[in-house]
C-alpha cells in the first residue's frame, strides 16, 4: 500500500517504495564523486529534526579561510509517516522548522540552492559514502508516572538501531561523532559494542573511531548561532578519536571565539550535558515553590528576581518563573537511568536531580488552579468556560511541542470540564493532542494521568488570533512568544467581546498591563504575580474615588 507523509503545511509526500532506493544511491554517489574531486570531505548528519537540520546546515555553510566550502553534507533521515517531508523540503532549500531566527531558512537555502553543499536522503546506504557520521537522533526518556521521574526509562531504541546501522554501512575509517543527549556511558558502554560487533561480522579489526559532543542549541531567536557560535565539549573513545573530534569541530564551528573543551572520556561529556541541564531544571524547580509564596504574600517575583539578578553571583537565576522545556524534564532522568542500568549500581544517591524534575513536571498543573480561580472571582464557573491557550511549545519563538508545559495545563482544565482553544504561531499541528493514540508512542500521551481527553483529538490550533480570542472566557499566555508580548489589552478584550480572565504564566504582563485589564473589567492573576492583587485594589479604589467625585447630577425637569 502506498504511503504517504504529510507536511505540517499540509504538503502530500509519497514515502519511498523499495525500487527507489537503488536509484537515490545512485543519485547519491554521483553527487560524492563529484564533490570528492573538488576536495570536500562527505559528512553525513543522522536524523533532520530540530537539531540535525541545522547542524546539517551550519557544516554544509562551513569555509576555510580562503572562503571555500570543506563540507558536502547529506542529511539523513528515516523515511517514516511522521518524518519523511523534512528530506523533499530541505532539497528545495526550505526549512522544516517554524523559527523566529531567519538565518536558519537563510543557510538552508544558500547551501541547497546556491553552494550547493547540502542534500538530504532518506537511504542508509548514504551512510557507504561518508567520512564523518553526525548523530543527531532522538534519545527519549518515557516516564510511566506523572511527577515520579524515577518510575521511568531510557527509549534506547532509535539510538540503538541507528549505532546498528552505521556499523553496518560505514567504512572503519569514518568519524561517528554522536551529538544526542545520552545516558552517561552510552558512547562507551553500549555504542562501542555495537559498532564493535558489527565491524567483526564484516571482519574489521581496528575500533570504530568514536566519540562524543553533546549540542547546546537553543531553538528560537539565535538558533544558528547557538550551535555554530557557541562552547563545545568534547571527547574521543581513543586518542585517534579524539584527535578527528577536535579537527572536525575545528573547521565546522567557531572554535577560535569560543574554545572547545576537551574532555578525557565520553562519559564525561556525556555527563557534563546531563549536569547543566540538572542544573537549570534545579534552579527551575526550586523558584516554584518562592513562586508559590509570592502568589500567597502580595510579592512580584518578576521583580524579585530582576533585583537579585544584579549581583554578579547571582546572574544566571533563571527569569521568569515559567514553565515547560524540551531537554530539562528528560535529561536528569538520563542520569539516574545509567547510574542504575548502565553502570549497575543498587544504591540511590540522587536527591536533587530527580525532586527537581518532578516538580517542573507537575508545576504546569497550578496554572489549571489559577484559571479556575480567576473566573471563579468573576462568576463564572470553569465547566465548559471556553479558554484559549497561547502558546503550545514548550519555548519561545519555536515550533516544539514535546513535554510542553501547556499539554499539562490543557489536560487538566478539559478535565475540570472547560473547552479548550490554542493558538500557537510557530505550531501547525500539536501532535500531542490530535494523534495522542500513538505520539509520543502508544502507550505513553499524557493522556492517560487524567480523564475526559478524547475530545482533545479533535483540537487545532488555530493561527487567527482574533477567531481564537472570540466570546473566549480565559486567556492564557502560556509562552513568551514575540507576538505575545506586545498584544494590547483594550484590543484583545474588545476581540473576546468583553471581560476575561487573564492568566500570565511567563512575566509576561507589566504592571501598566495588568492595571488595564482590571480597569476593563478583567481579573488577572499569574506564576509568581502575587502583586496583582495590589493592582486590583488600587483600581477599585480609583473608580470609587471616581464615583465619589463625580458631580451628581439631578434629573432634568420637564418644561411645562
Ligand atoms: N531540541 C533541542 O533544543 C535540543 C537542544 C540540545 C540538545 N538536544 C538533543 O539533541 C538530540 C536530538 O534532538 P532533536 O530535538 O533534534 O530531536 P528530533 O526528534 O527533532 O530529531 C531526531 C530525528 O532523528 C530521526 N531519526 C531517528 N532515528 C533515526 C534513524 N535510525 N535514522 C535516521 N534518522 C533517525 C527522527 O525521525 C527525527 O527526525 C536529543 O538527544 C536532544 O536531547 C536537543
Amino acid at each position: 500500500m502506498t504511503e504517504y507523509s504529510y507536511s505540517p503545511t499540509g504538503e502530500k509526500f509519497q514515502l519511498p517504495e523499495p525500487e527507489d532506493y537503488s536509484k537515490e544511491y545512485e543519485r547519491l554517489k554521483d553527487l560524492v564523486n563529484r564533490q570528492r574531486a573538488i576536495g570536500r570531505e562527505i559528512v553525513l548528519v543522522m536524523g533532520v529534526g530540530f537539531v540535525g537540520a541545522v547542524m546539517a546546515a551550519v557544516v554544509a555553510d562551513a569555509e576555510d579561510g580562503k572562503g571555500n566550502s570543506t563540507k558536502y553534507v547529506i542529511g539523513m533521515q528515516r523515511p517514516s509517516t511522521r518524518s519523511f517531508w523534512k528530506i523533499p523540503l530541505i532539497n528545495r532549500g526550505l526549512s522544516p522548522m517554524n523559527t523566529e531566527d531567519p538565518e536558519v531558512g537563510l543557510m538552508i537555502d544558500r547551501c541547497v540552492n546556491r553552494k550547493k553543499t547540502l542534500t538530504a536522503t532518506f537511504t542508509y546506504d548514504a551512510l557507504k559514502l561518508s567520512d564523518v557520521v553526525v548523530v543527531d537522533v532522538q534519545c527519549d526518556y518515557l516516564k510511566e508516572s506523572l511527577g515520579n521521574v524515577r518510575s521511568g526509562q531510557t527509549e534506547m531504541k532509535a539510538l540503538e538501531d541507528s549505532f546498528e546501522i552505521i556499523a553496518q554501512n560505514i567504512n572503519p575509517e569514518t568519524l561517528v561523532l554522536i551529538e544526542t543527549t545520552v545516558a552517561p556511558g552510552t558512547t562507551e558502554q553500549i555504542a562501542y559494542p555495537i559498532i564493535k560487533k558489527m565491524f567483526r561480522k564484516r571482519g574489521i579489526t581496528s575500533d570504530p573511531i568514536l566519540a562524543h559532543s553533546f549540542e547546546r542549541v537553543m531553538p528560537g531567536k539565535n538558533y544558528v548561532s547557538s550551535i555554530r557560535d557557541f562552547w563545545r565539549v568534547c571527547s574521543g573513545i581513543n586518542e585517534e578519536a579524539t584527535r578527528r573530534v577536535v579537527k572536525f569541530l575545528k573547521e565546522v564551528i567557531n572554535t577560535e571565539k569560543y574554545p572547545l573543551s576537551v574532555l578525557d572520556r565520553p562519559i564525561e561529556s556525556e555527563t557534563a550535558k546531563i549536569v547543566e541541564n540538572s542544573f537549570r531544571a534545579t534552579i527551575l524547580a526550586f523558584l516554584d515553590e518562592w513562586s508559590l509564596f509570592a502568589e500567597q504574600n502580595g510579592v512580584d517575583l518578576v521583580k524579585v528576581i530582576k533585583a537579585i539578578k544584579v549581583r554578579p553571583t547571582h546572574s544566571n537565576i533563571i527569569f521568569p518563573p515559567g514553565i515547560g522545556g524540551y531537554c530539562l524534564p528528560k535529561d536528569g532522568g538520563l542520569g539516574l537511568w545509567a547510574y542504575r542500568h548502565i553502570h549497575g549500581f543498587e544504591d540511590d544517591i540522587f536527591k536533587i536531580t530527580p525532586l527537581a524534575i518532578d516538580i517542573n513536571d507537575t508545576r504546569a498543573l497550578h496554572v489549571a488552579q489559577l484559571t479556575r480561580d480567576a473566573l471563579r472571582n468573576m462568576g463564572r464557573p470553569i465547566a465548559s468556560a471556553e479558554i484559549l491557550v497561547l502558546g503550545a511549545s514548550y519555548r519561545e519563538d519555536v515550533g516544539d511541542t514535546r513535554y510542553s508545559g501547556s499539554e499539562l495545563i490543557v489536560r487538566r482544565l478539559t478535565e475540570m470540564g472547560a473547552e479548550i482553544r490554542v493558538n500557537d504561531p510557530y505550531v501547525l499541528h500539536w501532535w500531542e493532542l490530535e494523534n495522542q493514540d500513538e505520539y509520543p508512542a502508544s502507550s505513553h500521551s499524557l493522556k492517560r494521568f487524567f480523564r475526559g481527553q478524547e475530545k482533545l483529538k479533535d483540537l487545532r490550533v488555530e493561527q487567527d488570533l482574533k477567531k481564537a480570542l472570540h466570546d473566549t472566557d480565559a486567556v492564557i499566555f502560556a509562552v513568551r512568544h514575540q507576538h505575545y508580548l506586545s498584544l494590547d489589552p483594550d484590543e484583545l478584550v474588545n476581540n473576546a467581546g468583553g471581560p476575561i480572565a487573564v492568566i500570565d504564566c511567563f512575566g509576561i504582563l507589566d504592571d501598566t498591563k495588568i492595571k488595564r485589564y482590571f480597569e476593563l473589567g478583567c481579573e488577572v492573576k499569574g506564576l509568581g504575580r502575587g502583586h496583582v492583587k495590589r493592582i486590583k485594589d488600587q483600581v477599585r479604589e480609583e473608580k470609587e474615588q471616581m464615583l465619589l467625585s463625580a458631580p451628581i447630577k439631578s434629573p432634568k425637569l420637564k418644561k411645562g
